[in-house]
């Protein structure tokens, strides 16, 4: 049985999948066979996908609705198609990951920042070009989006960084309300973050979630889950569900990886996976919506966290006690 296989009927096995995995034939046949679900890992980020050549080239036409570009996400979009997997959108609005350039006045660093007025109209043409060209492209492709990306700090409040400072801390709600304006119906819009445990953390993001869930413009809510075995597993059950019974909305583990402070020891790592992951199937069986757990990358060289051996898979594709420990717990 693979992962997605264990876990039908429980909730959507996730990876992350990114340009040099889409060149390893046989690691795309596992992604194939384990994974319900594919967030493309770097490609979609509006640092990637912003083209500033374009827009600098004809102010007229690229002030208020910046230029973007897709070509380099196709092989990546064409195998998650022809693979017939679902695909989370990652990520339209986020303080990190988005050029300095689009916040200026004609793109201009040197120039002044962008008043509110105009950064709203980058800022809906932006969703709606990413959004409108998905849906044209790779028509049903995306099931979700992670909409607002890492916007609440550790202190619970919004951060303070570009769009903060130029469109003010009603950024967030406005995107949620322009990705709701564009996206298909059906597709699921989620404000995804991470060190969600953190008390002042968790009150910032529910007083943040409930006012978008009164504008009705939000579904889910994403935990990204970059975490290590010496994390408190008792806390973190208790924090997804203080989550859902504060919203009421569904939740995405939406980047996995658990690394080992200390030593690796492949196989407490696999006992600490397999008890995660029993004690998000407990919460789902005591009605916590989870619709899914995404691991942030599949073998473990190729992750953003790489020397530190945090996924279930090896570099040679072999399964780590980690992938036996995900399998048992769904048993
Ligand atoms: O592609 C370039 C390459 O051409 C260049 O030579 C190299 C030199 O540094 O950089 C390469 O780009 C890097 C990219 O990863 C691909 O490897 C970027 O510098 C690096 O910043 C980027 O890091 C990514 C990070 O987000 C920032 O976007 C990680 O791969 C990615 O795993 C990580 O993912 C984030 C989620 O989006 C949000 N939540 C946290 C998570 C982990 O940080």
């Amino acid at each position: 049985m693979t992962l997605k296989q264990s876990y039908s009927g429980i909730f959507q096995i996730g990876a992350t999948i990114s340009d040099r995995m889409m060149k390893n034939e046989a690691l795309k046949e596992l992604i194939k066979s384990e994974f319900d679900v594919i967030t493309n890992e770097n490609n979609l980020k509006p640092i990637n996908v912003l083209d500033f050549e374009k827009s600098v080239s004809d102010l007229t036409k690229y002030n208020e609705s910046p230029a973007v570009k897709f070509e380099h996400l196709r092989p990546e979009l064409d195998f998650i198609r022809d693979s017939k997997l679902d695909m989370r959108g990652h990520t339209l609005c986020w303080h990190n990951q988005t050029p300095d350039w689009l916040f200026y006045e004609n793109y201009d660093i040197k120039g002044k920042l962008a008043d509110r007025e105009l950064m709203l109209k980058r800022l809906e043409n932006y969703i709606a070009s990413v959004i409108g060209w998905m849906n044209e492209n790779y028509p049903g492709q995306v099931t979700s989006w992670d909409v607002v990306n890492e916007s609440i700090t550790d202190e619970g409040g919004v951060r303070d960084r570009l769009w903060y400072k130029t469109v003010g801390a009603d950024y967030i709600l406005k995107a949620f309300t322009f990705a709701k304006k564009y996206a298909p119906e059906g597709v699921k819009l989620f404000y995804n973050d991470y060190n969600c445990w953190l008390p002042d953390k968790k009150r910032g993001i529910i007083n943040l979630v409930k006012q978008l869930k009164e504008a009705g413009v939000v579904d889910g809510l994403g935990l990204q889950g970059h975490i290590n075995t010496s994390m408190n597993i008792e806390l973190y059950k208790q924090t997804v569900r203080d989550y859902f019974s504060a919203l009421g909305l569904e939740i995405r583990i939406t980047e996995l990886d658990i690394d080992m402070p200390g030593n690796c020891d492949f196989e407490y790592q696999g006992k600490y996976f397999r008890d995660y992951m029993k004690a998000l199937i407990d919460l789902k069986n005591e009605g916590v919506n989870i619709v899914g757990v995404t691991l942030w990358g599949v073998t473990d060289d190729l992750s953003w966290k790489s020397g530190k051996n945090p996924l279930p898979f090896s570099a040679d594709l072999s399964k780590k006690p980690a992938y036996f420990g995900m399998i048992e717990a769904a048993k």
